[in-house]
C-alpha cells in the first residue's frame, strides 16, 4: 500500500503524552514515547522504558540471530483481543502490549495487532523515522518464518488493508484520494440543491471508516469527562431518549476548500488539492451538546476555571476541540447529530453520531465521536494544534506552531459552481454558485463580474429559506446571475466575491493570504470559460 495524501502526515499512530484529563491512560509504563508534536529525545525514551521481559515462548528458534520464528497464522492469534497483541514490521514481530497504555488512542494501534503495522504507518508517515523504529525495536520478540516471506517481507495478500471495510462511494463524487477517502462534491451537484444529497456530500477522512453495525448503533457510547474528574457515559439510545432533539441546517466546509486555487495562483501548498467542492450543506438532527454537558454535571452558571475547551475524540483516533463558549452558546446549535437530511448518518459522515459545530471549520465536527472531555486545554492532536492554522505568506520555515490560534469560525467565501450558455451564440450566460460565511454571519450580497473583475453586477440570491433552520445563518446562500458577455475579443473570465452582514468580504488575490498549508483559500473565485468558444457548460 502506498502513502496517500492526508492533510496531516505528521500525525501519528503511536501516541501523545498522557494527560489524565484527556487521555485517561496516565498509568502506562511508558509515559512519553513519541509525541505528535515533537519527538522526545533518545535519553527520555530510555529512561522511560521499563523492560517487562519476553512476551511469550516461541514455537521454534532461529540459531542465526537468536530470534524465534513465527508463522503468520500464529501472529494472527495475537490480535486486538489477545492479552499480548503483536504487530509485524518488515520481517520482525513485536509485542506491543507495553506500548499501548501510553497511547491515548489505544485502540488505534490495536487495529494493526495480529498483522502488519506498515499500512497504518503509510497513513501516518511520521512513523517512518528512526525514533519510532528505535521504540519498536525494544519490543521485538521474533521473526517471520521464511516460508511466509516474499523478498524479505510478508506477502502482500497476507497484509490486511485498513480500508477494506470502507463503504462504497457514489461515482459522482470527485475522488482526490481513495485510501483514506477524500472526495469533493461536483460543481453540478453543488449548484443543483440547497441541501446536498448524502451520497454526494463531500467526504474528508483522515483514516478508515470505523465499523459499527446498525444493530449496535444504539449501544454505541460516548464517555464524558468533566474537569473535576467525573465521568459519565451515554449511549446513543440514552441521548435520544433523554434529550430534546433539534434540527439545524448547516454547511460543513474543509479548511482546505479551494486550496488548489491557492497553489495555482500563489505558491505550492501542503495538503489535498481541493477544488471548490470541499463544502456541502445538510440538515442535521440530534441533541444539543450543551444539554448533555449540563446533564453530565457541568455547572453552566458557575463554570470552573479549567473548563476552557471541549475536546472530541473519534473512534479511529481523530480528535479536535472547540472553545467552551462555542459549545455552550444557547444560540450556537452545537449538536451531537444522528441524522443527516432526515436519514441516519451515512457511515462516511459519522454513523452513528458526530459533532456538528455550525459556522465553524468542519475539522472540529468529529465523526464517530466516542469521547468528550471538558478541559483547560485544546485537544492535543496535530489536527487541532498544527494542521488547521494559517501563517503569514513569508512564514514557511521553522514554524512556531503555538504562535497562532487554531481555525474555528470560518471566514467568508464564495465560488462559481456552474456556468452555462443561455443563447445559441454563447453571448448570454447564466452563472451559479454558493456564498457562505462562518460564525452565523448572513450573506447579504454577491458581486459577479463577467470580464475578470473590471465591471461588476449583483447576483440574485436564491430563496431557500423554507428548507433552512437554526438559530443563526449557518447555511450557504446559493446565487444565480444572468448576463451578456462584454463585447470584447478577450477570453471571458467570470469572477465572484461575496459580502456578509458584518461587511466582511473576500480578499482579491491568493498571494496576500498565501500560507504554506493552503488553508482558507478564500480569494475572489475566478473561472476562465468562454461560452462563445465552448460547447455546454463549465462545472467547477
Ligand atoms: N472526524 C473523524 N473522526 N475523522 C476524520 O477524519 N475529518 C474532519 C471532520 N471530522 C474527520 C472527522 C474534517 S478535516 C472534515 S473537513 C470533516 O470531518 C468532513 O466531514 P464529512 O466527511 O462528513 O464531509
Amino acid at each position: 500500500m502506498t502513502a496517500q495524501g492526508t492533510d496531516s502526515p505528521e500525525h501519528c499512530l503511536t501516541h501523545t503524552p498522557s494527560r489524565p484529563s484527556s487521555a485517561g491512560a496516565g498509568a502506562g509504563v511508558l509515559t512519553v514515547l513519541f509525541s505528535v508534536f515533537q519527538p522526545v529525545s533518545h535519553e527520555t525514551l530510555e529512561a522511560d522504558v521499563e523492560d517487562e521481559g519476553p512476551a511469550q515462548a516461541a514455537d521454534s528458534s532461529n540459531p542465526g540471530d537468536g530470534l524465534p520464528q513465527y508463522r503468520l497464522s500464529e501472529i494472527k492469534n495475537h490480535g486486538p483481543k489477545s492479552s499480548r497483541p503483536w504487530v509485524i514490521f518488515e520481517d520482525k514481530v513485536y509485542d506491543i502490549t507495553d506500548w499501548i497504555p501510553a497511547h491515548p488512542g489505544g485502540e488505534v494501534i490495536l487495529r494493526a495487532a495480529g498483522g502488519s503495522i506498515e499500512p497504518y504507518w503509510d497513513i501516518f508517515a511520521i512513523h517512518k523515522t528512526p525514533y519510532v523504529r528505535e521504540i519498536l525495536q525494544q519490543f521485538v520478540v521474533g521473526k517471520i518464518h521464511p516460508d511466509d516471506l516474499e523478498d524479505g517481507r510478508p506477502r502482500m495478500n497476507d497484509i490486511e488493508d485498513p480500508f477494506v471495510s470502507d463503504p462504497t462511494r457514489d461515482p459522482r463524487l470527485r475522488q482526490i484520494t481513495a485510501k483514506p477517502c477524500n472526495a469533493e462534491t461536483a460543481g453540478e451537484d453543488l449548484a443543483e440543491a440547497f441541501l446536498t444529497p448524502n451520497e454526494v456530500f463531500y467526504v474528508r477522512n483522515h483514516m478508515w471508516v470505523p465499523v459499527i453495525e446498525d444493530t449496535a448503533a444504539d449501544a454505541h457510547g460516548i464517555t464524558i469527562e468533566l474537569p473535576d474528574g467525573d465521568v459519565k457515559t451515554y449511549t446513543v439510545h440514552d441521548l435520544k431518549a433523554k434529550f430534546k432533539q433539534y434540527s439545524v441546517t448547516a454547511v460543513l466546509q474543509c479548511s482546505g476548500n479551494r486550496r488548489r486555487d491557492m497553489t495555482e495562483h500563489a505558491n505550492k501548498t501542503n495538503g489535498l488539492q481541493w477544488g471548490p467542492g470541499a463544502i456541502s450543506c445538510a440538515k442535521w438532527e440530534g441533541v444539543r451538546l450543551r444539554d448533555v454537558l449540563k446533564d453530565a454535571g457541568l455547572p453552566l452558571d458557575d463554570l470552573p476555571e479549567d473548563a476552557q475547551h471541549v475536546q472530541f475524540s473519534g473512534l479511529e483516533a481523530y480528535g479536535a476541540s472547540i472553545p467552551i463558549h462555542s459549545a455552550l452558546d444557547p444560540r450556537g446549535d452545537v449538536l451531537l447529530a444522528f441524522k443527516m437530511n432526515d436519514l441516519p448518518l451515512p457511515r462516511d459522515h459519522g454513523f452513528p453520531v458526530r459533532v456538528i459545530v455550525p459556522g465553524t471549520v468542519a475539522a472540529r465536527c468529529v465523526k464517530w465521536v466516542s469521547k468528550i472531555v471538558v478541559s483547560d486545554e485544546e485537544s492535543d492532536t496535530s489536527w487541532q494544534r498544527r494542521d488547521y492554522k494559517c501563517f503569514g505568506p513569508n512564514e514557511t520555515r521553522d514554524l512556531d506552531w503555538d504562535k497562532y490560534k487554531s481555525i474555528q469560525e470560518m471566514p467568508i467565501t464564495s465560488a462559481i459552481t456552474r456556468a452555462r450558455k443561455k443563447s445559441a451564440d454563447g453571448n448570454h450566460v447564466e452563472v451559479e454558485g454558493y456564498a457562505y460565511s462562518g460564525g452565523g454571519h448572513e450573506i447579504q450580497r454577491v458581486d459577479v463580474s463577467l470580464d475578470g473583475g473590471k465591471t461588476w453586477d449583483q447576483a440574485s440570491l436564491v430563496d431557500d429559506s423554507e428548507q433552512d433552520s437554526g438559530s443563526k445563518a449557518w447555511s450557504w446562500k446559493r446565487w444565480r446571475y444572468e448576463g451578456a458577455l462584454p463585447t470584447t475579443t478577450e477570453a471571458a473570465a467570470f469572477v465572484v466575491k461575496a459580502t456578509d452582514d458584518a461587511y466582511n468580504t473576500q480578499p482579491q488575490c491568493y498571494k496576500s493570504i498565501y500560507n504554506l498549508r493552503g488553508n482558507l483559500a478564500t480569494a475572489w473565485h475566478r473561472v476562465e470559460f468562454d461560452p462563445r468558444k465552448e460547447k455546454g457548460c463549465a462545472d467547477s
